[in-house]
Order: C-alpha cells, then structure tokens, then sequence
C-alpha cells in the first residue's frame, strides 16, 4: 500500500470553486486546520462548525449551485473497494470512479494510509474537490474486538454497551473510517435467522435502549471530532421478520406489528440523533423496503423529523428488479430516489441511470438536490471540507488501535454478556481441587471463532486469545488445563468420530470436563440463515459421551443465536452461554469459569426448547384458548402434542454464582391519570455469600385494550451490584405514555383499563404476586 503525505488543503486549491468567502469567514479552525501536519489530539475540543448550521448552509448551497447533474448523482454514489467483500458483486475501477467523480462515498476501505490515498484522488482529481466519505462495517469493535452485539445486549448493561461503541468509534476513526454501519436495530424472534446475532434480540424496550446506548458511544457529542464516527440505524425496516427466518426472505406483518415491534428501536435512535439509515433487503406490504415511500419519507422523514442522509443496503435498488417491482434498474433508481433513498450502496443504479431519469423528468431535480445537501451537510460537519485528512493520520492511528484500556474494555464487556444458564450443586466456579481439568470441543482452542462475525478488521488469526489459553494463563499452580479438540461443527462431519478416543480419554482421567462448543463463526450473520437448532456436526454425539463418563461436565457455549440445548440442560452440570465473545474472550471465559467474574448476563432472547417453537418470545398474546385455561393435556386449547409452551430459557432468564430474594412489588398508587406517574418499587437482597450483579425488571401487563395486549411486555430494568447480605430497594417510575401502543385506530397512545405489573429476575418468573393499578382517563 501506498502512503502519502498530508496535502495541506487551502481555499484555493480545494474549495475555489465552492466558495472561499465562506471558509475564510469561519473561525480559525484551531487544532484542525487543514494544515496542520500533526496528530489531532482525540478528546478534541467542541469545533467550531458544530454550532454553525446557517455557514454550513450557505456553503452546501453554494456548492449545489456549482454542481453538474452528473457532480450530483456522484455523492450519491458509495462504492466497496476491493479490501473486502461484504457482498455479492464487485465494481471494477472505483478508484478510477473517485478520480472521475462518479463516487461520492467509499466503504470497505480503512488505514490512514489507503483512507489518504482514496481521498487525494479525490480532492486532487476531482473538478470540485469534494472530499470522499468513509464507510465500514464497524459492529462490535473494528480491531479491538468486543462480544458481538447479541452477546453485549445480554450484559444489559448501557454504559458498557456504549464503551464499546465509543472504543470502536476511536479505533475506526484512527483508521479513516468516518461512518460505521452500525447499530443493527433489527429486532428478531426467530432465532433460524443468522443475522439475529448482529442485534439486540427480540425485545422492543431493551432493543431501544440499547439502540440508544450504540448510537452515543459512535458519535459522542459532537461529529465533528476526529475520534467520533456517524452511526447508521439499519436494516430498515422488520428486517428481521423474514418469513421462516431465511435471509432476505418476504416479510408480511401488521402496520400495527410493525409500528409496535419492529420500528421502535429505529425511533429510539432517531431520538439519539443518529446521523444515518440504512435501508433493508426484504420488502414490507409488498414494497421492497428500497422503495418504499411509507417507510423512508412518511415514517422516517415526516413522522419522525429524521434528517441525517438515508442509504440502501448493499444493491438492494437492483434487487427491486427480482423482487419484482422494478421492471429495469433505471426504473428501480427512481423508485428507490423518489421514495426517499439518498445514496446508492455499489449498485452503480444511480451512476449509470439518473443523469437520463432527472433529464426525462422522471426524478426532479428538486429530489436529487434535497439528497445531496444531505451528504455535503454531513460531510461538513465531519469537518472535511475543512481538512479532508483530517481522519488520516498514521501517528493517531498507531497510538490508538488496540490500547491497553481498549483490550481491558472487551475483556470487561465480554464477561458482562456471559449468560450462566444452569450450575447444579454449584458446580462453577470451579473449586480449586478440580487440579485436572480436560478442556474438549471444537470452540476450546480456535482463534478465529473467537470475534465471531462482522468483525470490521479484527484480527481473526493471531490475536485473539482462546479459551484453553484463557484458562492455562489463569489457572493456579498445580493445576493442569490439558485440550483435545474431540468433535467438529462442521455440518458434513455429523455421524464422524475421529477424536474421540483421544478426548475420552483425557475426559477420565480429569477432575472436570468443560466442553467448549456451540457454532462456526461464520454459522451466524448474513446469509446464515439454519432449520436446526442443534449443535451441529458431531459434537452432540461427543458431549453425550463426555457426560456418559460419569465426569461433572461444563458446557461453554460459543454460538450467535439461541441454539435447543435441551439435552445439555437435563444432562450436565452447568451452562455457560459465552457468545462470541471478542478478542479477549478467552480470558474473560476464565474470569467467569474461576469465579473472578461472578457473571451477571440475562438473554435477550428466548432459548427455544426445539425449532419446532420458533418463532417464540416472551410477549406473546394469550390467545382465546390459553394453556391454563385447561387440565393438564386437555386437548382445545394452544399447545402442542409432543413439547411443552414454556421455552427452554425465558427472556431475561440467567444467574450468578449469588442468590437474590425478590419482596413483593409495592406501589406508590392504586392509578395514575393523563400526566399522572406511579412509583413501582421492590426489594432485592443478596442471600447469598458473594458480591454479585443482578439485572432487576419490570413488566407489565394490560389486561384488556381495543386491540388484545402481549402477556407481558418489559417496561424498565435496572442493573445492580449487591454484597452478599445487602439489600436494595429498587424504583421505577411508569407514566401513562410508557403503557402506549397502535390502538385499535392506528393511533398510538395509552387507554385507560387495569394492569398487571412484576418485578422480578426474568420474564415469566412470578416470583411473587403481581400487583394490579389502573389507568384513568
Ligand atoms: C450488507 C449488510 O446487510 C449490511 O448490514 C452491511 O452494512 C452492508 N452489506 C455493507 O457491508
């Protein structure tokens, strides 16, 4: 790779033509003017230009009026370098398109150095030198690696949740990387869905929340520091409702679901200012979602005020084409700009189409105005009209990526997400006389599944540290961690047995076995979509021979979707549900297996017993024939021959090496009214002998409403550190806007009725009597 040097970008060279009496009439730019040849220094103070929305404006119209169609249609233009494939086709010649203007932003591309490269032919090749705008895929970390987001949403845990964002804002930034498409809002209940593991899982409240907690650590306060990066809120929309959880599959819910389920997160993150969205492949009510003018202009831009730049996923404007709702790509473009889409994500629909579709009316100029300002407002407010380098800095670069601090943070976060599923007779941690302990599975000692997927430019080779590694650099003198691999994920080596033997035999002369299993990275993700839950190849048959040893048997599971351990959880002792956990995962999984960590991590999804329960969640309606409304096995109501209704583990569900009691809930009411409130509060008090965390939640019910209300639905949660002995009353405070939704007449909005409200350690675990309140008018 090439390295250049900074080119010091003055009104002449670079803006001429966009009009220098608006640069020079900005403030100095202090520690950020273009010339500058050294590191910015991160915490950088508030810019200038964040405050300067009318000299932001008048230099944006300034520029438009400069414009040629053509000039236009290129900002509207993002295209992959060759770096990485993150989708189906590859553009030849994009650098020869930045040259030639024709792109207006570039993703899969990162380091000082290649970032600078790109951009000088840019801001040196192009008639009006306008600078390129940086993309990745920056999910869970970019070289730092933290848990992936499935993973982190399980920690419940806001502040950590935003540290790592904040770390991979830094670590991206360092490397040129402006924008991250990031935070995957997209909520799921299907767990056959591979992309269920980029997001925040099935619940609505946490989903938004964490949403939230994404979008502030990527972009901070202000989007004009070098060391903050534009966040994306993606896929919309209802992405995650494709029908049997096939990737890319239709998706055909309610208005009401979708306003109700699937687009809260969007709006939390609308509220936290995110800068950008990003479209979804799926259609909804039978328009792909590319081009639909429900979502992106009625929804997001009028209802919601949005007023970042919109992009579409990865060709998703050709793919209206066989969707079937697009005769040609010229047609798909238009549909896709009129609709409200501003940029074009590689698939060039734009740059070969629009110059003709504009000058034959059928896109208006006006349109294609509106949707570059877009981009060249959020291109000066990153400071690069200013300094296009300004991002591209070799000696930030060095001193940022993989700090100490950062490395600590994922190590932190990771063990935050563990969930422990089960540990009969308190088997974990592991007691110091366990002096042999038989590490087995294929997930024991593998770096690369470690980060999981979507792991930006993490390394998947050397750095992360594996579980056997983990566990060897913590485990005391006297005390051996001895490895076989034993069994394979791999789908085509089910019914092998190679490997056997040899971790059988480890497994008998060991204390305990801690079988390290789950999924391949790359089984979750895109286009990672599975009909079986099981742990795949040949590891169940292993693990039934593990326990079959008669040996206590720890089950760590590396996976990215709630997989049906049924079997496991009737058959060994313990359960750790780990994730994907991160660059550091194999340290913190010996945190927790050594009891240095007591873990406090809660699903954020359900575990289904078996696939055949899938779709499933906690917030289900009741139906007309409720299980309970029947005798055991009685035949008319909802339930199914062969499987019970409950899942194998509740959203919410997961424990600690502690015990918590719950008090009853008390209320600081009987009703609440229009801008009335009501204090819901419980007692919480650690009963047993170690400090630990636990993750305190509410749920409410509405009893009856002009359309049938979920069971239960999550209305707060708090995270709490207790000693042991030490109790701590926790409060809520509900208003009756908290209790909204779609009613009967499309508004949203609360209605008066009687309610049902739980605090307790999961969903569904009524450990104690709900209290009842009402709403009045
Ligand atoms: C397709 C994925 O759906 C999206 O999440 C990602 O951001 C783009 N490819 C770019 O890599």
């Amino acid at each position: 790779m090439r390295l250049l040097h900074r080119t010091a970008m003055t009104c002449a060279s670079a803006l001429a033509l966009a009009g220098c009496a608006t640069m020079s009439a900005a403030p100095v730019q202090d520690a950020v003017t273009s010339s500058s040849p050294t590191t910015v220094p991160i915490e950088s103070a508030q810019p200038a230009w964040a405050s300067r929305d009318a000299e932001r404006e008048r230099f944006v119209d300034a520029l438009i009026a400069k414009m040629t169609l053509e000039e236009k249609v290129g900002q509207l233009t993002l295209l992959t370098s060759d770096w990485e494939s993150t989708g189906p086709t590859m553009r030849e010649g994009y650098q020869q398109d930045i040259a030639a203007g024709r792109v207006g932003s570039i993703f899969n591309a990162y380091t000082a150095g290649y970032t600078r490269e790109l951009q000088e032919m840019a801001v040196e090749s192009t008639r009006l030198k306008i600078p390129l705008l940086f993309g990745y895929d920056v999910i869970h970390g970019h070289r730092t690696i933290f848990p992936i987001s499935l993973g982190e949403a399980a920690s419940w845990d806001m502040e950590a949740i935003e540290k790592s964002a904040r770390v991979s804002a830094q670590e991206a930034s360092a490397e040129g990387i402006h924008w991250t498409f990031s935070p995957m809002v997209d909520v799921s209940r299907d767990a056959r869905w591979g992309r269920i593991s980029e997001g925040a899982g099935e619940d609505v409240f946490l989903g938004s929340k964490v949403a939230r907690a994404r979008v502030r650590g990527y972009q901070g306060d202000d989007l004009g520091a070098v060391d903050t990066v534009l966040a994306t809120a993606k896929h919309f929309a209802a992405y995650g409702a494709a029908q049997a959880g096939r990737d890319y599959h239709t998706v055909d819910i309610s208005e009401r679901t979708l306003r109700d389920t699937y687009l809260p997160p969007f709006k939390a993150a609308v509220d936290e200012g995110v800068a950008t969205f990003m479209t979804s492949f799926n259609e909804y009510d039978g328009v792909p979602a590319s081009g639909s003018k429900f979502l992106l202009t009625d929804v997001l831009r009028d209802e919601w005020g949005f007023d970042g730049f919109v992009v579409t996923d990865y060709t998703s404007i050709n793919e209206m084409v066989p969707h079937g709702y697009a005769r040609d790509l010229a047609q798909a473009g238009e549909q896709a700009l009129n609709a409200g889409v501003d940029i074009d994500m590689q698939g060039a629909v734009f740059m070969e189409n629009m110059v003709k579709s504009v000058e034959e009316g059928r896109v208006s100029p006006t349109s294609i105005d509106r949707a570059v300002r877009r981009v060249l407002e959020m291109k000066y407010s990153l400071g690069l009209f200013e300094d296009p380098y300004r991002y591209a800095d070799e000696v930030r670069q060095e001193a940022t990526l993989y700090r100490p601090e950062f490395l600590e943070a994922a190590r932190d976060v990771a063990r935050k997400s563990m969930v422990l599923l089960k540990n009969d007779a308190d088997i974990l941690p592991l007691a110091a006389s366990a002096n042999h302990i038989a590490l087995i599975g294929p997930l024991a000692d593998s770096k690369a599944d470690m980060i999981g997927s979507w792991s930006a430019a993490g390394d998947r080779q050397t750095r992360p540290v594996t579980i056997l590694e983990g566990m060897r650099a913590r485990a005391g003198d006297g005390v051996t961690v001895e490895y076989a691999k034993g069994a394979s994920y791999e789908f085509a080596d089910e019914g092998k047995t190679d490997g056997f033997v040899e971790a059988l035999a480890l497994a008998e002369k060991s204390d305990v076995i801690v079988a390290a299993m789950g999924e391949k990275w790359d089984m979750t993700g895109e286009a990672a979509s599975r009909t079986s839950l099981d742990l795949p190849g040949n590891q169940q048959v292993l693990l039934e021979q593990l326990v079959a040893t008669g040996k206590p048997v720890v089950l760590v599971m590396l996976s990215g979707r709630p997989n049906s351990i049924t079997w496991a959880d009737e058959n060994v002792d313990a359960i750790l549900h780990a994730w994907y956990p991160g660059t550091q995962g194999g340290l913190a999984v010996a945190d927790v297996l050594f009891g240095d960590y007591n873990p406090s991590g809660k699903l954020p999804v359900t575990f289904p017993r078996n696939i055949g329960q899938v779709p499933i969640h906690y917030d289900m309606k009741n139906t007309g024939r409720p299980i309970e409304l029947g005798e055991p096995g009685a035949k008319y109501v909802s339930r199914y021959l062969n499987t019970p209704n409950d899942p194998l583990y509740r959203f919410g569900y997961g424990l600690s090496y502690t015990k918590f009691a719950y008090s009853p809930a008390t209320l600081s009411a009987a009703g609440m009214g229009a801008g009335g409130s009501i204090i819901a509060s419980a007692t919480v008090t650690n009963t047993g002998d170690r400090a630990g965390e636990e993750v305190v939640q509410l749920y409410v019910r509405d009893l009856v409403g002009s359309v049938t209300r979920p069971v239960q639905e999550l209305e707060g949660f708090e995270k709490i550190m207790l000693q042991p002995g030490e109790s701590r009353t926790v409060t809520f405070t509900l208003t009756p806007e908290d209790l909204a939704f779609t009613r009967a007449d499309m508004s949203y909005g609360w209605e008066p009725g009687n309610f049902q409200l739980w605090i307790a350690p999961s969903s569904g675990a009524k450990v104690t009597t709900p209290v009842s309140f009402f709403l009045t008018e």
